[in-house]
Protein backbone atom coordinates (compact mmCIF):
# COMPACT_ATOMS: atom_id res chain seq x y z
CA UNK A 1 0.00 0.00 0.00
CA UNK A 2 2.66 2.47 1.54
CA UNK A 3 5.01 1.24 -2.04
CA UNK A 4 2.42 2.35 -4.57
CA UNK A 5 2.49 6.17 -2.98
CA UNK A 6 5.55 7.52 -4.13
CA UNK A 7 4.96 10.89 -2.29
CA UNK A 8 3.42 11.04 0.68
CA UNK A 9 2.82 14.51 2.31
CA UNK A 10 1.19 14.84 5.40
CA UNK A 11 -0.59 18.22 6.99
CA UNK A 12 2.46 20.02 6.04
CA UNK A 13 2.93 23.71 6.81
CA UNK A 14 5.18 26.50 4.99
CA UNK A 15 5.94 29.67 6.52
CA UNK A 16 8.15 32.68 5.66
CA UNK A 17 7.84 35.29 8.32
CA UNK A 18 3.94 36.11 8.47
CA UNK A 19 3.42 34.60 4.78
CA UNK A 20 1.83 31.04 5.29
CA UNK A 21 2.99 29.49 1.68
CA UNK A 22 1.56 26.04 2.62
CA UNK A 23 -1.20 25.38 5.25
CA UNK A 24 -1.48 21.96 6.66
CA UNK A 25 -1.50 20.20 2.93
CA UNK A 26 -1.77 16.80 2.66
CA UNK A 27 -1.21 15.00 -0.74
CA UNK A 28 -0.78 11.47 -2.09
CA UNK A 29 1.14 10.69 -5.16
CA UNK A 30 0.53 7.16 -6.44
CA UNK A 31 3.68 5.30 -8.67
CA UNK A 32 2.36 5.76 -12.04
CA UNK A 33 0.04 8.66 -11.93
CA UNK A 34 0.10 11.63 -13.62
CA UNK A 35 -1.26 14.06 -11.09
CA UNK A 36 -1.89 17.89 -11.38
CA UNK A 37 -1.53 20.48 -9.05
CA UNK A 38 -3.35 23.56 -9.90
CA UNK A 39 -5.15 26.85 -8.26
CA UNK A 40 -3.97 30.75 -8.79
CA UNK A 41 -1.18 32.96 -8.56
CA UNK A 42 0.62 32.36 -5.65
CA UNK A 43 -1.82 29.55 -4.62
CA UNK A 44 1.65 27.69 -2.91
CA UNK A 45 2.21 25.35 -5.89
CA UNK A 46 5.81 25.96 -6.74
CA UNK A 47 6.45 26.22 -2.97
CA UNK A 48 4.59 22.62 -2.60
CA UNK A 49 7.22 21.40 -5.88
CA UNK A 50 10.24 23.21 -3.49
CA UNK A 51 9.29 21.25 -0.58
CA UNK A 52 8.96 18.12 -2.49
CA UNK A 53 12.72 17.86 -3.66
CA UNK A 54 14.50 19.71 -0.52
CA UNK A 55 14.72 23.38 -1.49
CA UNK A 56 12.35 24.55 1.39
CA UNK A 57 12.19 22.72 4.36
CA UNK A 58 8.33 23.12 6.10
CA UNK A 59 8.49 24.30 10.15
CA UNK A 60 5.68 21.22 10.19
CA UNK A 61 4.38 17.58 8.89
CA UNK A 62 5.98 15.28 6.77
CA UNK A 63 7.25 14.38 3.40
CA UNK A 64 7.92 10.46 2.66
CA UNK A 65 9.21 9.58 -0.60
CA UNK A 66 9.50 6.24 -2.11
CA UNK A 67 10.88 6.85 -5.15
CA UNK A 68 12.89 3.70 -5.39
CA UNK A 69 10.47 0.78 -4.46
CA UNK A 70 11.40 -0.69 -1.03
CA UNK A 71 13.10 2.68 0.38
CA UNK A 72 11.20 5.38 2.08
CA UNK A 73 12.83 8.31 3.16
CA UNK A 74 12.00 11.50 4.74
CA UNK A 75 12.25 14.17 2.57
CA UNK A 76 11.94 17.47 5.12
CA UNK A 77 15.95 18.76 6.00
CA UNK A 78 17.09 16.63 3.23
CA UNK A 79 19.70 18.49 0.43
CA UNK A 80 17.76 19.40 -2.65
CA UNK A 81 20.96 17.19 -4.28
CA UNK A 82 20.20 14.47 -2.23
CA UNK A 83 16.62 14.19 -2.98
CA UNK A 84 17.46 14.05 -6.90
CA UNK A 85 20.05 11.36 -6.38
CA UNK A 86 16.73 9.12 -5.72
CA UNK A 87 15.15 9.43 -8.34
CA UNK A 88 13.11 12.99 -7.97
CA UNK A 89 13.75 15.32 -11.29
CA UNK A 90 11.93 18.92 -11.97
CA UNK A 91 11.78 21.61 -14.47
CA UNK A 92 11.36 24.70 -13.09
CA UNK A 93 8.38 27.62 -13.96
CA UNK A 94 11.08 29.74 -15.53
CA UNK A 95 13.41 28.29 -18.33
CA UNK A 96 16.79 27.53 -17.00
CA UNK A 97 18.68 25.88 -19.96
CA UNK A 98 22.43 26.93 -20.68
CA UNK A 99 21.84 29.24 -23.84
CA UNK A 100 25.57 29.44 -24.82
CA UNK A 101 25.65 25.50 -24.68
CA UNK A 102 24.22 23.47 -27.40
CA UNK A 103 21.03 21.83 -27.40
CA UNK A 104 23.19 18.05 -26.81
CA UNK A 105 25.30 19.75 -23.93
CA UNK A 106 22.47 20.60 -21.89
CA UNK A 107 21.15 17.62 -21.47
CA UNK A 108 24.85 15.72 -21.41
CA UNK A 109 24.88 18.10 -18.05
CA UNK A 110 21.64 16.49 -16.58
CA UNK A 111 23.65 13.17 -17.47
CA UNK A 112 26.83 13.74 -15.75
CA UNK A 113 25.21 15.79 -12.93
CA UNK A 114 24.07 12.38 -12.24
CA UNK A 115 26.72 10.74 -12.15
CA UNK A 116 27.91 12.57 -9.23
CA UNK A 117 30.00 15.61 -10.66
CA UNK A 118 28.07 18.31 -10.13
CA UNK A 119 26.68 21.10 -12.77
CA UNK A 120 30.00 22.78 -12.46
CA UNK A 121 31.79 19.72 -12.78
CA UNK A 122 30.34 18.95 -16.13
CA UNK A 123 30.51 22.36 -17.59
CA UNK A 124 34.30 21.79 -17.80
CA UNK A 125 34.21 18.47 -18.33
CA UNK A 126 35.20 16.65 -15.10
CA UNK A 127 37.68 14.03 -15.72
CA UNK A 128 35.66 10.76 -15.41
CA UNK A 129 36.20 7.39 -17.09
CA UNK A 130 36.00 7.03 -20.73
CA UNK A 131 33.34 5.06 -19.94
CA UNK A 132 31.09 7.22 -18.33
CA UNK A 133 31.66 9.68 -21.00
CA UNK A 134 30.14 7.53 -23.16
CA UNK A 135 27.19 6.26 -21.20
CA UNK A 136 26.32 10.40 -20.97
CA UNK A 137 26.55 10.95 -24.50
CA UNK A 138 24.48 7.84 -25.63
CA UNK A 139 21.80 8.43 -23.16
CA UNK A 140 21.77 12.77 -23.99
CA UNK A 141 21.40 11.47 -28.02
CA UNK A 142 18.94 8.69 -27.00
CA UNK A 143 16.55 11.78 -25.17
CA UNK A 144 16.98 14.33 -28.04
CA UNK A 145 15.52 11.40 -29.91
CA UNK A 146 13.00 10.91 -27.62
CA UNK A 147 12.04 14.37 -27.23
CA UNK A 148 12.38 15.30 -31.17
CA UNK A 149 15.20 17.67 -30.52
CA UNK A 150 17.45 15.58 -32.30
CA UNK A 151 17.86 17.38 -35.46
CA UNK A 152 18.94 20.26 -33.18
CA UNK A 153 21.05 18.67 -31.33
CA UNK A 154 24.50 20.91 -32.28
CA UNK A 155 22.40 24.27 -32.01
CA UNK A 156 22.88 26.41 -29.67
CA UNK A 157 19.95 26.52 -26.78
CA UNK A 158 19.57 29.89 -27.29
CA UNK A 159 18.58 29.79 -30.60
CA UNK A 160 15.60 27.27 -30.00
CA UNK A 161 11.68 28.50 -30.12
CA UNK A 162 10.54 28.41 -26.87
CA UNK A 163 8.71 24.93 -27.65
CA UNK A 164 11.87 23.23 -28.18
CA UNK A 165 13.45 24.85 -24.89
CA UNK A 166 11.07 23.66 -22.99
CA UNK A 167 11.09 19.69 -24.67
CA UNK A 168 15.22 20.23 -23.56
CA UNK A 169 14.00 21.19 -20.25
CA UNK A 170 11.90 17.89 -20.25
CA UNK A 171 15.26 15.80 -21.38
CA UNK A 172 17.36 17.06 -19.41
CA UNK A 173 15.92 16.36 -16.43
CA UNK A 174 15.09 12.25 -17.38
CA UNK A 175 18.50 12.46 -18.32
CA UNK A 176 19.39 11.90 -13.99
CA UNK A 177 16.96 8.44 -14.85
CA UNK A 178 13.53 9.63 -12.23
CA UNK A 179 11.28 7.88 -10.93
CA UNK A 180 9.33 10.88 -10.76
CA UNK A 181 9.25 13.96 -12.77
CA UNK A 182 8.10 17.42 -11.63
CA UNK A 183 7.20 20.28 -14.27
CA UNK A 184 6.10 23.63 -13.09
CA UNK A 185 3.94 25.26 -15.85
CA UNK A 186 5.90 23.17 -18.60
CA UNK A 187 3.54 25.27 -21.13
CA UNK A 188 3.97 28.64 -20.45
CA UNK A 189 4.68 30.74 -23.20
CA UNK A 190 4.33 28.12 -25.69
CA UNK A 191 2.03 28.33 -28.94
CA UNK A 192 -1.44 26.25 -29.25
CA UNK A 193 0.28 24.00 -31.34
CA UNK A 194 3.60 23.31 -29.02
CA UNK A 195 0.97 22.89 -26.43
CA UNK A 196 -0.59 20.30 -27.93
CA UNK A 197 3.12 18.57 -28.70
CA UNK A 198 4.31 18.80 -24.81
CA UNK A 199 0.87 17.30 -24.10
CA UNK A 200 2.05 14.24 -25.93
CA UNK A 201 5.16 14.07 -25.06
CA UNK A 202 4.54 14.26 -21.22
CA UNK A 203 2.01 11.75 -21.80
CA UNK A 204 4.63 9.80 -23.44
CA UNK A 205 7.41 10.02 -20.81
CA UNK A 206 4.95 8.22 -18.54
CA UNK A 207 3.65 5.59 -20.77
CA UNK A 208 7.47 4.63 -22.21
CA UNK A 209 9.53 5.68 -19.44
CA UNK A 210 7.47 4.89 -16.76
CA UNK A 211 8.36 8.46 -15.03
CA UNK A 212 5.62 9.08 -12.87
CA UNK A 213 4.26 12.93 -13.56
CA UNK A 214 3.33 15.98 -11.00
CA UNK A 215 2.31 18.61 -12.95
CA UNK A 216 1.46 22.55 -12.39
CA UNK A 217 -0.46 24.27 -15.33
CA UNK A 218 -2.18 26.77 -15.69
CA UNK A 219 -3.60 25.83 -19.25
CA UNK A 220 -6.69 23.82 -17.95
CA UNK A 221 -7.55 22.23 -21.58
CA UNK A 222 -4.02 20.97 -21.34
CA UNK A 223 -4.31 19.69 -17.32
CA UNK A 224 -7.93 18.47 -17.83
CA UNK A 225 -6.40 16.21 -20.92
CA UNK A 226 -3.20 14.66 -19.03
CA UNK A 227 -3.84 14.70 -15.47
CA UNK A 228 -5.53 11.51 -13.68
CA UNK A 229 -5.82 13.19 -10.81
CA UNK A 230 -5.76 17.21 -9.47
CA UNK A 231 -5.17 18.53 -6.06
CA UNK A 232 -6.34 22.25 -5.54
CA UNK A 233 -4.61 24.85 -3.72
CA UNK A 234 -5.29 28.00 -2.66
CA UNK A 235 -4.26 30.59 -0.23
CA UNK A 236 -1.77 27.85 0.98
CA UNK A 237 -4.74 24.73 1.34
CA UNK A 238 -5.98 22.02 -0.19
CA UNK A 239 -9.74 23.07 -1.36
CA UNK A 240 -10.37 19.98 -3.24
CA UNK A 241 -8.73 16.92 -5.32
CA UNK A 242 -10.48 14.42 -7.83
CA UNK A 243 -10.24 13.53 -11.16
CA UNK A 244 -10.99 16.17 -13.93
CA UNK A 245 -14.58 15.57 -13.91
CA UNK A 246 -14.41 15.76 -10.03
CA UNK A 247 -12.91 19.18 -10.18
CA UNK A 248 -14.61 20.89 -13.05
CA UNK A 249 -17.84 20.30 -11.07
CA UNK A 250 -16.94 21.11 -8.04
CA UNK A 251 -17.90 24.19 -6.61
CA UNK A 252 -15.40 25.60 -4.22
CA UNK A 253 -13.27 25.30 -7.03
CA UNK A 254 -15.23 26.91 -9.64
CA UNK A 255 -15.46 29.71 -7.25
CA UNK A 256 -11.78 30.18 -6.26
CA UNK A 257 -10.24 29.75 -9.32
CA UNK A 258 -11.83 28.06 -12.62
CA UNK A 259 -14.41 30.42 -13.27
CA UNK A 260 -11.85 33.11 -13.18
CA UNK A 261 -9.63 30.15 -15.65
CA UNK A 262 -12.58 29.66 -17.80
CA UNK A 263 -13.10 33.57 -18.56
CA UNK A 264 -9.38 34.55 -18.75
CA UNK A 265 -9.25 32.18 -21.85
CA UNK A 266 -7.93 28.81 -23.55
CA UNK A 267 -3.90 30.74 -23.56
N1 LIG B 1 11.32 32.19 -0.83
C1 LIG B 1 10.19 32.82 -0.47
N2 LIG B 1 10.21 33.83 0.42
C2 LIG B 1 9.09 34.46 0.79
N3 LIG B 1 7.86 34.15 0.35
C3 LIG B 1 7.77 33.15 -0.55
C4 LIG B 1 8.91 32.43 -1.01
N4 LIG B 1 8.50 31.48 -1.90
C5 LIG B 1 7.18 31.62 -1.98
N5 LIG B 1 6.73 32.61 -1.18
C6 LIG B 1 5.34 33.06 -1.01
O1 LIG B 1 4.52 31.91 -0.95
C7 LIG B 1 3.28 32.13 -1.60
C8 LIG B 1 3.07 31.06 -2.64
O2 LIG B 1 3.98 31.26 -3.72
P1 LIG B 1 4.19 30.18 -4.86
O3 LIG B 1 5.30 30.68 -5.71
O4 LIG B 1 4.35 28.85 -4.24
O5 LIG B 1 2.81 30.26 -5.63
P2 LIG B 1 2.36 29.57 -7.00
O6 LIG B 1 1.10 28.86 -6.70
O7 LIG B 1 3.47 28.81 -7.58
O8 LIG B 1 2.01 30.85 -7.91
P3 LIG B 1 2.19 31.08 -9.51
O9 LIG B 1 1.00 30.44 -10.16
O10 LIG B 1 2.13 32.57 -9.63
O11 LIG B 1 3.50 30.51 -9.92
C9 LIG B 1 3.34 33.54 -2.17
O12 LIG B 1 2.73 34.41 -1.26
C10 LIG B 1 4.83 33.80 -2.25
O13 LIG B 1 5.11 35.16 -2.17
MG1 LIG C 1 4.56 28.95 -9.30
Amino acid sequence: MIDELIFNVENITLRFGGVVSLNNVSLEMRRGEILAVIGPNGAGKTSLFNSLTGVYQPQEGRITLSAKSGRSVSVIGMKAHRVSSLGVARTFQASRIFGALTTFENVKIGAESHRGIGIAGAMVRGPRTRHGERESDELAVDLLDFVGLRSKANLLASSLSYGDRRRLEIARALATRPQVLLLDEPAAGTNPSEKLELTELIRKVRDERGVSILLIEHDMKLVMALAERLYVLNFGSVIAEGTPEEIRANEAVIEAYLGAASTAGDS
